[in-house]
């Protein structure tokens, strides 16, 4: 695809290669038990699909409708669930399984809500995180690739539905 609005920030080898890397890591820390993956759509269903085939190990998947930006670009700090999980959570290991972690607002409030459904643990795996944009605490496990505070779209992210097909991770041309 071809957009004179978007440069390469992070090309797909390389997500690729260390979506592998994860998927080892992850595999050898949960070494038993079941692990329930759950991807938050939409923008996590291109690194969930990628990941949970970079498992060692089986694992189950499942999917939560979580809904922060509207069509904007800034968060407007309200989150509502748009479509709650299938299956109950307790007693399992959960790794939440997200795009990116920005101001931490989604992951902060959604790590409270499954917390109350009694998983056997519960951990995070983003694929990206922005770390000068937080507002709430959040620790996410698993990071695939922090970086700057510049708006992405690509592999899952959007800019108002558009570009999640792309291959590589780009940054918007502000101009
Ligand atoms: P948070 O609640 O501010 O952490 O927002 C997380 C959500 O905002 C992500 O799941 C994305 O859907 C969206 N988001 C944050 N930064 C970007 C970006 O640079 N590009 C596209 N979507 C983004
Ligand atoms: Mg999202």
């Amino acid at each position: 695809m071809v957009d004179e609005k978007l440069r390469v920030l992070i090309p797909s080898e390389k997500i690729q290669a260390r979506i592998r890397e994860l998927g080892e890591q992850i595999s050898r820390d949960f070494p038993d038990g079941d692990l329930h993956m759950i991807c938050i759509l939409k923008g996590a269903v291109y690194f969930l699909t990628d990941l949970s085939r970079a498992m060692k190990r089986d694992v189950s998947i499942d999917f939560m409708g979580i809904s922060t930006y509207g069509k904007g670009k800034t968060s407007s700090g309200e989150v509502k669930v748009t479509k709650d999980l299938d299956v109950s959570i307790e007693g399992v290991h959960v790794l939440i399984v997200e795009d990116i972690v920005d101001s931490g607002i989604t992951l902060n409030y959604l790590m409270h809500m499954l917390e109350q459904r009694r998983p056997r643990s519960i951990r995070i795996a983003a694929l990206l995180d922005k770390p000068d944009r937080r507002q709430r605490p959040i620790h996410a496990h698993y990071v695939g690739f922090q970086i700057p505070d510049r708006f992405v779209v690509g592999f899952g992210l959007d800019d108002a539905e558009k570009y999640r097909n792309l291959d590589d991770i780009c940054v918007m041309d502000e101009g």
